[in-house]
């Protein structure tokens, strides 16, 4: 959560920030702020809401400098407000930071003893005294950071700016990512690479408990403990217009769109004639980073069967839509490779002392590869002696860099802050691994592999096919305007797809929705069944068909509103629901990418017709870099 940007060079620091702060504000925007060196003096202005305001507000100045750093906010410590908006300045320096100082009682008890006077509620401006405070003992940035940093306890990235000291810029970092931007007499730091993109391919990513000092003409990398460090950069191949809406209203509409294409770009890799190839994982290999796109590959998929050929347990630990789409794999993995498989939100498994037996397989989902809970999982299983496997959209983020085995959704940027195609490819991801897996335990016949592989490949076509029926999708969404209560259901693998239909809409348009197997609709939630209550049932003609057809009576008889989604022209849902959804048919592997689709759209729809702000919805952040 927050955004951070630094620049150093001869373009106008104003500029080269509030371009990179767009790009970052996905990650939170409740205020935001910069700070311009100017002959010697910081020129500092923040303004609450979102950077808009901050545009408005700095639109006139005509600021020269070379140096600068940027901030977009998502609140931890103190409301969002001006006051608490980064950057924070006490007496020279000023700094910008995204996370949370866990040992703040403790800092601020010290500097008001030492007669800090502090005007924030935030945890961040108590750093700014910190490193002034060394500052000013050893008159060095990159020295008064060293000292700063083992005083901090939590996760942080942080970027100092020094009027003393005005040719450079200092950051460093403990959790949250930091990425450094390299030019050509001009150097760039930030917490994400979108937010360079248009400036430089080229890139370094720091570690854990590093520090960079960055100067226009050169970048050097230094331990906490001052020892420096050589690091070669890596160039991504990413063009700027990944990052702009292309002419859709919204980020979430072109990505919701763009699914097609990412679901076949996450799967071409993978997939070999009629077969499916786990290649390209790179487990264990301790250069894989450095030549990951030149591995080879046959030795690659040996030594991938080697290792998945002696596993006997999987666990997938994720969060929010990316724990929905783990509990699709564990349908999959356990139908196809026979393999027992345990499912679990990364916060719940990180503190519950959960027993791994050995050769167990601990697999991470993660869109950004930077959620708090999600690395410290990952952590933890590593600790307990399992062979870890992480399904990354963003490559080199930190969850990527520390597991054991790497596999990539490749859905290209998400910018929206409701995740959509990371969803489906990584659906689409965890067919082609659960098909992997049979293939290897040899669970899997070649027949049957060789009709998932067809299926996988036909399914883009049909994901066109139900993109094409958006007119009915905002239909729905405008009959359910009025409702205030929502339920969304299915049974085996739409269940999980139920849970993220209504993740969507509560996200989106803050309306109160459930997602249940409905299977479980005696057991409790028929209860809240009458005619304010809109049922969303998720149908498609699979071996659970007749069983959820029952359920859907069921609300009817009771007065609920229902709206059923099905495969083809199913006679039987149009004449018991109010309102039918054709989906194109397929197998229940590939069924979940297809029906989730209508269901992304009508929270897009709903949340545009009540007048929400859809890719930047109220309280939420893209990346949860924070517990
Ligand atoms: O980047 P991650 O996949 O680890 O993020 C996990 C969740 O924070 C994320 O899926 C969140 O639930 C989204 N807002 C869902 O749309």
């Amino acid at each position: 959560m927050c955004g951070i940007v630094g620049y150093l060079g001869p373009l106008n620091p104003k500029d080269v920030i509030m371009q990179g702060l767009k790009k970052l504000e996905y990650r939170g925007y409740d205020s935001a702020g910069l700070a311009i060196l100017q002959d010697g003096n910081t020129k500092l202005v923040k303004a609450t809401g979102k950077l808009q305001a901050l545009e408005d507000r700095i639109k006139n100045e005509t600021w020269t400098g070379h140096v600068g750093i940027g901030h977009t906010r998502w609140a931890t410590h103190g409301v969002p407000s001006e006051r608490n908006a980064h950057p924070h300045k006490v007496h020279g320096i000023t700094l910008v930071h995204n996370g949370i100082i866990e040992n703040y009682h403790e800092i601020k008890e010290g500097l008001l003893a030492r007669g800090a006077q502090i005007a924030s509620d935030t945890d961040s401006e108590l750093v700014a005294h910190l490193v002034a405070e060394e500052f000013e003992r050893v008159k060095d940035l990159k020295t008064a950071v060293e000292r700063v940093l083992p005083k901090l306890v939590g996760a942080f990235s942080i970027v100092v700016l020094c009027e003393q000291s005005p040719n450079e810029l200092i950051a460093f970092k403990d959790g949250p990512p930091l990425v450094v931007g390299l030019g050509k007499n001009e150097n760039f730091v930030a917490s994400d690479v979108q937010a360079l993109i248009k400036y430089t391919q080229e890139f370094i990513y720091l570690n854990d408990r590093e520090i960079v000092k960055l100067l226009a003409d050169k970048v050097q990398l230094f331990s906490s403990h001052g020892v420096p460090i050589e690091r070669k950069s890596v160039t991504l191949n990413w063009s700027p217009e990944l990052t702009e809406k292309q002419g859709f209203a919204h980020f979430m509409l072109k990505e919701i769109h763009e699914q097609p294409r990412t679901v076949a770009t996450a799967v071409q890799t993978h997939l070999c004639g009629d077969r499916v190839v786990l290649n390209r994982v790179g487990f264990l290999d301790k250069n894989y980073f450095e030549h990951r796109d030149s591995i080879d590959v046959e030795k690659d998929w040996e030594n991938t069967q080697r290792i998945l050929q002696g596993i006997e347990r999987v666990f997938i630990i994720a969060c929010g839509t990316s724990f929905y789409a783990g509990n699709i794999a564990k349908y999959f993995i356990e139908k196809i490779a026979q393999l027992p498989v345990e499912i679990d939100i990364a916060s719940e498994f990180r503190y519950r002392d959960p027993v791994v037996p050995k050769n167990s397989l601990v697999m991470t989902i993660s869109q950004s590869g930077e959620t708090a809970d999600t690395l410290a999982a990952i952590r933890l299983a590593k600790e307990r002696g399992a062979t870890t496997l992480s399904l990354c959209n963003v490559k080199n983020s930190s969850i990527d860099r520390f597991a054991d085995g790497h596999l990539y959704m490749n859905a290209g940027p998400e910018i929206g802050v409701a995740s959509t195609k990371a969803f489906t490819a990584t659906i689409a991801m965890l067919n082609v691994f659960a098909l992997g897996l049979g293939q290897i335990r040899k669970t899997l016949s070649p027949d049957e592999e060789k009709n998932f592989v067809m299926s996988l490949r036909s399914v883009p076509s049909k994901m066109e096919v139900v993109l094409s029926y958006d007119k009915y999708f905002l239909a729905a969404a405008n009959s359910l305007k009025d409702f205030r209560g929502f339920l969304f259901m299915g049974r085996g693998t739409n269940f999980p797809i139920a849970m993220e239909g209504a993740l969507k809409l509560k996200e989106l348009a803050y309306l109160h929705a459930e997602g249940y197997a409905a299977g479980e609709m005696k057991h409790g939630p028929i209860a809240l069944i009458d005619e304010r209550m809109a049922v969303v049932m998720v149908a498609p003609r699979d071996s659970y068909f007749e069983k959820t057809v029952s359920n859907i009576e069921e609300v009817k008889a009771r007065g609920g509103y229902i709206i059923s989604l099905g495969s083809g022209d199913d006679h039987a849902l149009k004449r018991i629901s109010k309102m039918y959804l054709p989906i194109p048919s397929s197998d229940w592997l590939t069924n979940p990418i297809l029906f989730v689709i209508p269901l992304q759209l009508m929270a897009y729809h709903l949340s545009s017709v009540l007048g929400y702000d859809v890719d930047q919805p109220r309280n939420l952040a893209k990346s949860v870099t924070v517990e």
